[in-house]
């Protein structure tokens, strides 16, 4: 499927690792330049590192996204450098396993909401006045199945993730006069980092997490990739508002 993004300008939040280093890998191998965000240095310029090998442009900007300035500069930084923003996957986010809720902490529900939410809304509040005043864009958002369905011991990151296909319904309708589409894509378990933490150390859970997906495994980064590629295509330009679960076919049992 050709796409014809070449030469507008992507931004990933979390593009140091799992999820969103490997769309901004697929944002510029599709010829689009890519500001890259994370808390994380070292992991976000070896994001670029791997874009400039592959001969693409790339641009690495510290951000915190649960601080309003980090925020603020981010979107500044961007249209600094590439002169506007046309795509932005807002991806950074944590998950804690805090146990059955009431053995969650409140340090742990303001981490956890902190990132999740207040990032994802403070990224889109900095990226849509950017995008209305060039005439449009597309925002996708990580939500997770969580966010559509109970997370048993997982019941803060799952009203996070709730949370996050709110914001983006809600900002789909508001923009969608403007150009501007919204969506959230929806994982089931995927195979990154945070995936490893979370399950590895225990073998059964590994096994567990693949059976949970009707494909029999867990998912790939680049499956997502593909999918965030996809909502911000002119394919989708009827698709807004729109929570897509990419899960296995977890989700449809
Ligand atoms: N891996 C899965 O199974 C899975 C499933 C569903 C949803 N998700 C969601 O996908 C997204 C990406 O997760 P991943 O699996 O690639 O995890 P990951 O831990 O590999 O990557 C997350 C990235 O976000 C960054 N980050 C964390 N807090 C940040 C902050 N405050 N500011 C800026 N960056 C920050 C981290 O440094 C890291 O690079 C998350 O929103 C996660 O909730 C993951």
């Amino acid at each position: 499927m050709s796409m014809s993004f070449s030469g507008q300008v992507a931004l990933v939040t979390g593009g140091a690792a799992g999820i969103g280093r490997a769309t901004a890998l697929a944002f510029a191998a599709e010829g689009l330049k890519v500001v890259v965000a994370d808390l994380d240095a070292a992991g976000g310029e070896g994001t670029v590192e791997l874009i400039r090998n592959n001969g693409g442009e790339a641009l690495f900007v510290s951000c915190n996204v649960t601080r309003e300035a980090d925020v603020r500069q981010l979107m500044g930084r961007t249209v600094e450098a590439y002169g506007r923003l046309d795509y932005a996957f807002n991806n950074a986010g944590i998950e804690i396993e805090q146990g059955r809720l009431a053995e969650g902490s409140e340090a742990e529900f303001d981490a956890i909401m902190g990132v999740n939410v207040k990032g994802v809304w403070l990224c889109m509040k900095y990226q849509l006045p950017l995008m209305l005043a060039q005439g449009g864009g597309a925002i996708v958002n990580t939500a997770s199945v969580a966010g559509l369905g109970a997370a048993p011991k997982m019941s803060i990151y799952s009203a996070s993730k709730h949370a996050v296909i709110g914001l983006s319904k809600s900002a789909a309708i508001e923009y969608a006069k403007k150009k501007i589409r919204v969506n959230a894509v929806c994982p089931a378990v995927i195979d990154t980092d945070m995936f490893r933490r979370a399950y590895e150390a225990d073998p059964r859970k590994a096994e567990f997490a693949a059976a949970m997906h009707p494909v029999g495994r867990i998912g790939k980064v680049e499956e997502i990739a593909s999918a965030v590629l996809y909502l911000c295509s002119d394919g989708a330009a009827f698709t807004t508002g729109q929570a897509l679960a990419v899960d296995g076919g977890a989700t449809a049992i």
